[in-house]
């Protein structure tokens, strides 16, 4: 990356989407970033971004040739990642939100990430700092266990489903609302809050973790009814989806779940984002928005800023952490669904 005195960091873009336009606006206050080139399907949807004629293209060649360093915010697996091997292997640093191809694809980016040049703290509950903690000074407390609420629309269906709500009803909201995808497969199945979890394990405990062995213990919300939940209520408790790592049997078991979880419970407070992480060093709980444009564009742009100054991204573990033999572990009630 050459840059000149003061000049601004030229950044280049993948996606002008819900995340990438409220980047482009917040990016507008900070002189020493330059949004030279952004990717897009289609150049003549209308954006607010200043200068969209000279920004907008379709040929992801136009934005390496032109960028100190790549901000993916397109998503997918396939184009994007591709496009972010080549930034990579040309010796640029990436900053993405994009946790689905961290999960699926983390071999693409693990060479740059030893050398501290991918950025990724948007990709896990947005706006609430979760990578830098779990990758940083919570190294420090070795880990027993840790439990999180990931997906902000379960939360906002199982919140539904409390006031009676049926289950189709609540994700048709959902959806209205534009807290949905369309194909709402990856919320509500569990494997967005699956993906966050496994980029969570690998910083906090088993580097290797393997995606397909989340995605295996992973089960979602859609067959959750108003009965299933108001059992959880009685008790004056709630239903949650709740990815955890717990150390079971000498290895760390990853999985995500709907699970009742007791009142009062830290993770019980209806947070769209919340991670609970015990380690010897005590309990601590980190809360906030998990979801949504400027949410999320922030901590993008927190990571272009740490990265302008010179701070290097996330490092992965070196090696795996021993599982503790004994330790008084939570054991979080199950949703029966079968
Ligand atoms: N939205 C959130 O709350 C949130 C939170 C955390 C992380 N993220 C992650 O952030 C990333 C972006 O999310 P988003 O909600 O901003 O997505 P989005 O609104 O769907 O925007 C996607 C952008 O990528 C462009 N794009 C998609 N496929 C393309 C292709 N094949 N070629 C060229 N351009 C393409 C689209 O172009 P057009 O505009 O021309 O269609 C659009 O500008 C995803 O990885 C997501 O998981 C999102």
């Amino acid at each position: 990356m050459t840059r000149p005195g003061d000049s601004p960091l030229r950044i280049g873009m993948l996606g002008v989407g819900t995340v990438g336009s409220a980047l482009a606006t917040l990016m507008q206050d900070r002189p020493e970033l330059r949004l030279v080139k952004a990717l897009v399907r289609d150049v003549a949807k209308p954006r607010k971004i200043a200068h969209p004629e000279a920004v907008l293209t379709t040929d992801p060649d136009e934005v390496l040739a032109e960028a100190d360093v790549l901000v993916e915010v397109m998503g997918g697996t396939s184009l994007a990642v591709d496009v972010t091997r080549r930034a990579l292997d040309a010796g640029l640093p990436v900053v993405t939100a994009n946790k689905a191809a961290l999960a699926e694809r983390w071999d693409v980016y693990l060479p740059a990430m030893r050398e501290g040049r991918v950025y990724f703290e948007s990709s896990v509950m947005a706006g609430t700092p979760s990578i830098e903690p779990v990758a940083g000074i919570l190294r420090g407390s070795s880990p027993l266990e840790l439990h999180a609420v990931l997906n902000g629309t379960c939360s906002y269906i199982l919140q539904q489903l409390e006031g009676g709500t049926s289950y189709a009803h609540a994700l048709a909201e959902a959806q209205r609302l534009g807290y949905a995808e369309a194909d709402p497969t990856l919320d509500v199945g569990g494997f967005d809050a699956a993906h966050k979890l496994t980029i969570l394990a690998r910083l906090a405990v088993t580097p290797d973790l393997a995606w397909e062995d989340v995605k295996r213990a992973t089960h979602g919300i859609d067959r959750l009814t108003p009965g299933l939940v108001h059992e959880a209520m009685e008790d004056g408790g709630r239903v949650q989806l709740v990815g955890s790592i717990t150390p079971r049997e000498g290895a760390w078991h990853v999985t995500v779940r709907p699970v009742y979880l007791p009142a009062g419970h830290p993770l019980a407070a209806g947070e769209s984002a919340a991670l609970l992480y015990r380690g010897v060093g005590g309990e601590v709980l980190i809360t906030g928005p998990g979801a949504g444009g400027v949410e999320t564009a922030s901590a993008v742009l927190g990571d272009l800023l740490a990265l302008a100054s010179g701070r290097p991204g996330p490092t992965p573990l070196s090696r795996p952490v021993v599982p503790p033999a004994n330790a008084a572990i939570e054991e979080l009630g199950e949703v029966d669904v079968a």
